[in-house]
């Protein structure tokens, strides 16, 4: 059976979101040879996809998982993760969060003095703690997730307070946690952070495990450089192994990217609706998809990878647009790609993280399908839903 995307998109029609699952398993061995400090546990960070074909060639590749809500969790022990590997870095969880975490034994981060104390009063003995190391860096503003304006963490300079919560609680702080932003290609920003949770790590006398987040970046463009992963390891293990020596004990590293693993493993294919032509010369190349099925371009002007799978025709500078009733409906802009045609299928690259999973049913469009190919095989990870089954969700 073929595994060309074009006849996959032909076999299942578009929209249809396809995986890729060695390249999932590449990323994931990248990493690893790339991080020579032991002992070492890798988590997968389920938001950016979770497809449970997805998730479980990472849990075959030894990673656990970070889950950021109680249906992540959910999601990673259907998936087959042990509760003892599933971390939960919550954000603002109510009560009934903490206590749905706590009655599955997971590990909860506590991103706040509040939520970790009240952790213990809910009978939580052990705990990690996200600190907000006022270092951060990201592709945009919405995926910066440290400095003043952030809401995630324990500002690094309010982390005295962690052992009276302790004391006067008795829960443990285990794990000391930071994650910085989304999308960042200079190992030097992540070295930067990391000094400061180390800093803040040494005051904690009960860690078995410092969590330096995710954010790994990956090229989306064809000019940019990848993250130099070796770098970035060799920085990691040195901190690690001075910070180790002097706090008398050796302590777990933790890492938890998720865009790394799946990204470029993901592509979202769609066929060509309409083409026009204005009469300044701008042509616009409408799809049968749009930003409810990929969300990034228009909520961060992210840049994907367009190709015209049906053509080999000369490039034409073209913009790429959605179907959804809103201007900010634009896949590219001043692209060049292979001439397009009605019916021709265009692959938007590097779809795989944080495409499907922030996809929604807006102007009442269903959502694309997903397959998954694993060598030479397809398998179908989620049927396309129809606009009956959309219109069924209402009380009638
Ligand atoms: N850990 C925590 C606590 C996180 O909040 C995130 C992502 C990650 C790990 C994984 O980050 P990654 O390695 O994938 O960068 N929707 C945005 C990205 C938002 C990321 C939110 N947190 C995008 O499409 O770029």
């Amino acid at each position: 059976m073929s595994t060309a995307p074009l006849d996959l998109a032909q076999r299942f029609g578009t929209p249809l979101y396809v995986y890729d699952l060695a390249l999932v398993r590449r990323q994931a061995r990248a990493l690893r040879a790339a991080l020579p400090y032991e002992p070492l546990q890798l988590l997968y960070a389920i938001k950016a996809n979770p497809c449970p074909a997805v998730v479980k060639v990472l849990i075959d590749e030894g990673f656990g998982i970070d889950a950021v809500s109680p249906g992540e969790v959910a999601m990673a022990l259907r998936c087959g993760c042990p509760a003892e590997r599933v971390l939960y870095t919550e954000n603002n969880a109510t009560d009934d969060d903490l206590q749905a975490a706590l009655e599955v034994g997971v590990l909860v981060t506590c991103g706040s003095l509040d939520r970790l104390r009240r952790l213990g009063e809910l009978g939580g003995r052990e705990a990690a703690v996200r600190i907000n190391p006022d270092v951060g860096a990201a592709e945009h503003a919405h995926t910066l997730t440290a400095g003043p304006l952030t809401k995630f963490g324990i500002h690094h300079s309010q982390t005295a307070a962690i052992a009276s919560i302790e004391a006067d609680t008795g829960i443990r702080v285990i794990g000391a946690h930071m994650h910085i932003g989304s999308n960042v290609l200079e190992a030097d920003k992540f070295v930067a952070a990391m000094e400061v949770i180390l800093g803040v790590a040494k005051e904690l006398k009960h860690l078995r495990f410092i969590d330096f987040g995710g954010g790994l970046g990956v090229p989306y463009r064809e000019d940019q450089a990848a993250l130099d992963l070796s770098t970035l390891g060799a920085q990691a293990e040195s901190l690690m192994r001075s910070f180790c020596a002097g706090y008398g004990r050796k302590l777990e590293l933790r890492l938890e990217p998720g865009r790394f693993l799946v990204a470029e493993s993901g592509q979202l294919l769609t066929s060509v609706a309409a083409v026009k032509t204005n009469p300044d010369g701008r042509c616009f190349v409408g799809t049968d998809t749009g930003f409810n099925h990929l969300i990034r371009p228009c909520m961060y002007g992210s840049y994907h990878p367009i190709a015209n799978l049906s053509s080999t025709a000369a490039p034409k500078v073209v913009d790429v647009v959605g179907n959804v009733c809103e201007s900010g409906d634009v896949f590219a802009r001043d692209r060049a790609i292979a001439e397009p045609k009605l019916g021709d299928v265009l692959a938007i690259g590097f779809a795989g993280a944080y495409g499907m999973s922030m996809a929604s049913t807006y102007n009442l469009r269903p959502l694309p399908a997903e397959v998954v190919v694993d060598g030479d095989t397809v398998a179908v990870a989620r049927q396309r839903k129809t606009t009956d089954d959309l219109i069924a969700q209402w009380e009638w």
